[in-house]
């Protein structure tokens, strides 16, 4: 027999071949990531930014797991845990945090929303510290008025109430004292941080924006800073070092309230000092319903956690996962419809329930559920309406923040805080060195008007004296068997529901891990502009082209929200942080 022999050309294009197919196995091996002891792709997921590693984004742990959109207030957060804090002391502490880091997202001058679980009484709570319109506010108070003045400068403030909520809420439910959970924010105000790419940005599209003052410290010696730079925040340490302590009562009552509403009264805008002595955080019982066995509990109104629940009703109506299996397109266009369908609700009835009549019971029904997704065209988009899909959603940038904890007993905090868009109305108040929200944007100017995010809102949404704006941020909370299995929320103005529902079903109807469910690619449909949006990893060419074939607009892009999320399964804790960020999860 003659012996197998190979010519010195073919052993070279042999050799060459395994050193390709080594590669490609090597680069294969690349796409995965170990997950929650599962391998991953990467193939549907968005990548983190440039030089952040993916393995960075997720963590599991025993005791305790926070995640933010700050390494600093994720740091924070573990520090006053290793303090002898809970999860209520963690998750204040991170808040304050991410007020000093993330200034151009959130802080001392905005609002926000908290929801959090008690792991003993199986209780949750939910409390409302949003802004409110000023007593002399009124419906006509931006009518025929250039757009910047609901969004920039001392016309566009509302009532700021985060000091309120976050010093309530830690001497509730917290065990340290104020001063502890405060103190690590004060340094890192008064000693700085490194500024990073997404603040030095923000900083950079502001600019032309802010107040002398702001740019005193935004922009030191009139240079705009860079990445890397140091930013220190001494006005801001000293208000912090006030707060912690007198509580709220320096900032609602005595002097920083005074200089809060002489500064914006005396500048055009409606602030007055009754406006902070008689702001009140509003308490009460988060929305709940049971979805597919587990038990979802969100934020009530002016949050948009109500639609979020109407949405989940509408999709109990299919078995969503054989769907998502058997056809990706059936599974998106059924998504998509539900999601227009959520926020035309929205856009209707969405507004301050003190104000405004919701129907609750009715939006929280399968009855109602159903009849509103009756209407749906499994072969077809149904246009929102042929004049709202001429108007245009501005593009916008993704500001807000939140912040989700876990300990090993199952107590949790849900919070998603905000000035509202980027650095809020561009001014500090003088001396004490916090923006100023511009969350008056977020009521309707007038019926139909959108407002910075592209949403529209009606009468329900419309501007009256001492009322709460409309909101996106829906912070929630997901139980099965009675213990808390999910956290979850994110910033991302008109994006949040939409990501907040898709986490749920990433989580409950897929089964994805955890890190999956905060950066895989997402779709987005608000109802108007009506348009389809699609971040590039969400689906393949062939899903993309049967969409098309339904006829759906859609625009390839970015999706704005980003999630920062844990979970609590067979007694390990889990934490995620959006690749869109620029968070880290942490645990112990
Ligand atoms: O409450 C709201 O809906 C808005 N003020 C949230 C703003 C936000 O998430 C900014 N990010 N794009």
């Amino acid at each position: 027999m003659k012996p197998f022999l190979i010519s010195k050309r073919a052993s070279g294009i042999l050799l060459l071949a395994s050193i390709l197919f080594l590669l490609f196995v090597g680069s294969c091996k690349k796409n995965l990531l170990l997950i929650e002891g599962r391998e991953v792709s990467t193939h549907n997921l968005v990548a983190p930014k440039f030089g952040i590693d993916p393995n960075s984004l997720f963590a599991e742990s025993k005791n305790i797991m926070i995640s933010t959109d700050s390494r600093e207030a994720s740091k924070i957060g573990l520090e006053i845990y290793k303090k002898g804090g809970n999860a209520v002391d963690v998750a204040i502490a991170a808040s304050f945090a991410v007020s000093v880091t993330r200034p151009q997202s959130t802080g001392i001058g905005g609002g926000g929303f908290l929801v959090l679980h008690n792991a003993k009484s199986g209780k949750s709570y939910a409390f409302d510290f949003r802004e409110r319109a000023p007593l002399t506010a009124n419906r006509n108070m931006y009518k025929g008025k250039p757009k910047e003045e609901s969004l920039l400068g001392y016309k566009s403030v509302g009532v700021p109430g985060t000091v309120a909520g976050l010093v309530l809420i830690q001497k509730k439910f917290g065990k340290l004292s104020l001063k502890e959970v405060i103190s690590p924010s004060i340094k890192l105000a008064e000693e700085g941080f490194t500024i990073y790419p997404d603040l030095a940005e923000a900083i950079q599209e502001s600019e032309k924006d802010m107040s002398p003052s702001m740019k005193n410290i935004f922009l030191p010696k009139g240079k705009l800073p860079e990445a890397g730079d140091i930013l220190f925040q001494k006005d801001l340490a000293k208000t912090l070092r006030i707060i912690s302590e007198t509580g709220d009562s320096e900032f609602y009552q005595g002097k920083i309230a005074k200089a809060l509403a002489e500064e914006v009264s005396t500048k055009g805008g409606a602030i007055h000092l009754k406006d902070l002595q008689k702001y009140k955080v509003k308490e009460g019982q988060p929305l709940e319903i049971e979805y597919r066995g587990h038990t979802i509990r969100t934020m009530f109104p002016p949050s948009s956690g109500v639609h979020l629940l109407t949405m989940l009703r509408m999709l109990e109506t299919k078995e969503l996962h054989s769907l998502y299996d058997f056809s990706q397109s059936d599974y998106y266009h059924f998504l998509a419809e539900v999601m227009r369908r959520g926020y035309a609700d929205r856009a209707v009835l969405g507004g301050d329930p003190e104000y405004t009549s919701i129907p609750i019971s009715t939006l929280l029904s399968s009855e109602y559920a159903k009849e509103k997704i009756e209407d749906f065209n499994p072969q077809k988009a149904t246009p929102s309406s042929t004049y709202l899909s001429r108007l245009n959603l501005k593009a916008e940038s993704p500001q807000t923040t939140h912040i989700s904890v876990i300990d090993a007993e199952g107590n949790a905090v849900s919070t998603t805080q905000s000035v509202n868009y980027r650095f809020g109305a561009a001014v500090v108040l003088d001396g004490y060195g916090f923006v100023l929200n511009d969350t008056m944007d977020d009521f309707s100017r007038s019926p139909g008007e959108p407002n910075v995010y592209g949403l529209i809102g009606a009468e329900a949404n419309s501007i009256q004296p001492g009322k709460t704006p409309l909101s996106s941020m829906s912070p929630t909370i997901v139980l099965k068997n009675g213990e808390v299995f999910l956290v979850t929320g994110a910033p991302g103005g008109s994006y949040i529901v939409n990501a907040v529902l898709q986490s749920i079903l990433f989580n409950v109807d897929l089964h994805l891990t955890l890190y999956e469910s905060v950066a895989r690619g997402r779709i987005h449909h608000q109802f108007f502009p009506d348009a389809l949006s699609m971040e590039g990893p969400a689906t393949d060419t062939a899903t993309f082209n049967q969409l098309k074939a339904k006829k759906h607009e859609i625009r390839l892009g970015n999706n704005y929200a980003k999630l920062f999320s844990v979970k609590r399964e067979n007694g390990i804790l889990y934490g995620a942080a959006d690749p869109r960020g620029d968070g880290i999860p942490l645990g112990e």
